[in-house]
């Protein structure tokens, strides 16, 4: 059976974009928050990011869990998947197929800000997976980690590399509201992009069909629709760039020409330079000793460090001390 559970209910939604909006465009530099890129049509096109010829991570990723699915359901005996940022659950599945495999698994919980998302893949799941308990949850991962259901020992799952969009102050915060949440002796399965030469991740990031800067450009169409912007969406570029010192991806979008945007919702109005960027993501790229030592900090031991054949990718699996 499927039951979903709103945490992030439209009006709560609304008044947290709006905040957002006026703090980020308000601001110089100015930004926006990343969750924003995921309505129904931006969770669409991350999707057809994932099968682009250079976006690499989620094949990466997709191959570890396919060796080493069985493995994480021996260690863990997990009762409960708990995932974070779930999207469209695909390579879920593999975890999802291991530890019914090895016989502990009774319930998934999905959690994901994009409702069309989650009601989908939740949906999608139920049905291929009858005898499972499926109990998703729409909310923010840096605000609702305290609501998940579901019997111990559970593993939280946190793929995709999307740990690295979190800036790191945001990283150490979430790390701890894991570990707080979690029994000791539960666990935590994490996915990270690693860092490589930069012509790789910038192209994973800047693909030759566009489809990234259509992503990144979604943010500003969520922000016409819901607050009644009147954003010229064409007139902005999308970049990204490599950031050596911090070891991440930068993601901007780039006014083309001077111009002044309305938010009536907020009443606000925006005035760019022709040039001026809003700094939408970042994507930032670990090393092993640096997520050992977040980790660490955060009260966890190491359990296992796995990556691709080509070392592109880790998915690593803690436990709480
Ligand atoms: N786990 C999937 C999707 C990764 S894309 C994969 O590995 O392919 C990032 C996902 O996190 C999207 O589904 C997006 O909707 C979700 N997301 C982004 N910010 C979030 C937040 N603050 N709280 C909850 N979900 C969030
Ligand atoms: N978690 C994904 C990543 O960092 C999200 C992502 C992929 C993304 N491509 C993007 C976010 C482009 C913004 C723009 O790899």
């Amino acid at each position: 059976m499927t039951l979903i559970d709103v945490h992030l209910t439209p009006d709560y939604a609304a008044r947290a974009l709006r905040d957002d909006v006026r703090a980020g465009l308000s601001a110089t530099p100015k930004w926006l928050p990343p969750k924003w890129f995921y309505d129904a049509r931006g969770s669409e096109l991350f999707e057809e990011i994932t099968r682009l010829p250079e976006y690499y991570p989620t094949r990466a990723e997709r191959e570890i869990l396919q060796t080493r699915a069985g493995e994480i359901a021996a260690i863990t005996g997990a009762h409960t998947l708990v995932e974070l940022g779930s999207g469209s659950s695909e390579k879920t599945r593999l975890l999802l197929d291991g530890l019914r495999d090895h016989g502990t698994l009774t319930s998934f919980v999905p959690l994901d800000v994009s409702e069309s998302a989650l009601r989908e893949a939740a949906d999608a799941i139920n049905a291929d997976y009858p005898q499972l308990d499926v109990h998703g949850v729409v909310g923010d991962f840096t605000a609702h980690l305290d609501k998940l259901p579901g019997d111990p020992p559970r593993m939280v799952a946190f793929l995709g590399g999307t740990i690295g969009n979190l800036i790191p102050a945001e990283r150490a915060t979430f790390y701890t509201s894991i570990r707080d949440v979690l029994d000791p002796g539960e666990w935590l399965l994490l996915g990270t992009d690693l860092v490589k030469d930069p012509a790789t991740l910038i192209a994973a990031y800047d693909d030759a069909a566009g489809v990234t800067a259509e992503f990144n450009k979604n943010v500003l169409r969520v922000i016409n629709r819901q607050l009644g912007a009147d954003f010229d969406v064409d007139a902005f570029d999308h970049v990204a760039i490599w950031d050596p010192e911090n070891e991440w991806i930068e993601m901007h979008l780039r006014a083309t020409r001077a111009m002044r945007v309305l938010i009536p919702e907020i009443h606000l109005e925006a005035s760019f330079a022709a040039g001026e960027e809003i700094s939408t993501e970042i994507s930032a790229k670990f090393r092993r000793a640096g997520v050992e030592s977040e980790l660490a900090e955060a009260g966890f031991t190491p359990a296992a460090w796995w990556t691709d054949t080509e070392s592109r990718f880790a998915l690593s699996l803690w436990k709480a001390a």
